[in-house]
């Protein structure tokens, strides 16, 4: 079901929608649902992931998308950065750009907020239209080894000009985020 974009609107997630955010995981992820929604909430009651960054997208009173940032440390620095970790749409939205709009309004409110670089680890081709490239090559290192197949998967996004430039080490997540399974696929 597609939707008019100018019904949509975009907005920092609340406590409140907690349980409608779980809910488009466990239907966008399809079989990993269940995980990715049990990882999500973990993640909002991890300490370690502050600061942590919500956002979503609304089609009347339904939650239809939603992202997450939370704070990984660079290893000896200290800029600060987030990791964008999951993203979700509605499988009755996919494929309609609520995504891309999703990701793209996240980004711009996470700029003026001092955060200098975002990683990601996921679709190159999807992640590579909001700036996101290879981080591997960069010097940034994953928490634990990714597969060989898999290393262009490992991005980053610098939000203030040369970030990317001046920093290098390994990216340190969230306790929730910190399980090798997460990192193996
Ligand atoms: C992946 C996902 C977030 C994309 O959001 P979306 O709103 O459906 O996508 P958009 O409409 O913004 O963009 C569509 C583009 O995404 C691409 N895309 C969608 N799913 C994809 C996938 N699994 N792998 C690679 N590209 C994908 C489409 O090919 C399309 O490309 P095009 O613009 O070149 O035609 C969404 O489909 C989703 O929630 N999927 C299930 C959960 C998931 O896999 N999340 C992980 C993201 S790392």
């Amino acid at each position: 079901m597609n939707m008019n974009p100018s019904e949509t609107a975009f907005r920092l997630a609340t406590p409140e929608d907690r349980e409608q955010i779980l809910s488009v995981h466990r239907d966008a992820f399809g079989e990993e649902g269940k995980i990715i929604s049990s990882l999500v909430a973990e993640m909002f009651d991890d300490p370690t992931a502050e600061p942590i960054h919500s956002f979503v997208a609304e089609h009347g009173d339904a939650i239809v998308a939603h992202v997450l940032f939370t704070a990984v440390r660079i290893e000896t620095r200290e800029v600060s950065a987030q990791i964008l970790a999951p993203l979700a749409v509605a499988s009755k939205h996919q494929k309609s750009g609520l995504g891309t709009r999703l990701v793209n309004e996240a980004l711009t409110q996470l700029e003026p907020q001092g955060v200098a670089l975002v990683f990601v680890l996921g679709y190159p081709d999807y992640y590579s239209r909001f700036g996101f490239a290879p981080a591997g090559v960069q010097g940034f290192d994953t928490p634990y080894p990714i597969l060989p197949k898999n290393a262009d998967a490992w991005m980053v996004k610098e939000l203030q000009p040369g970030a990317i430039e001046s920093n290098e080490g390994t990216v340190r997540c969230c306790t929730a985020l910190d399980q090798p399974q997460y990192w193996q696929e």
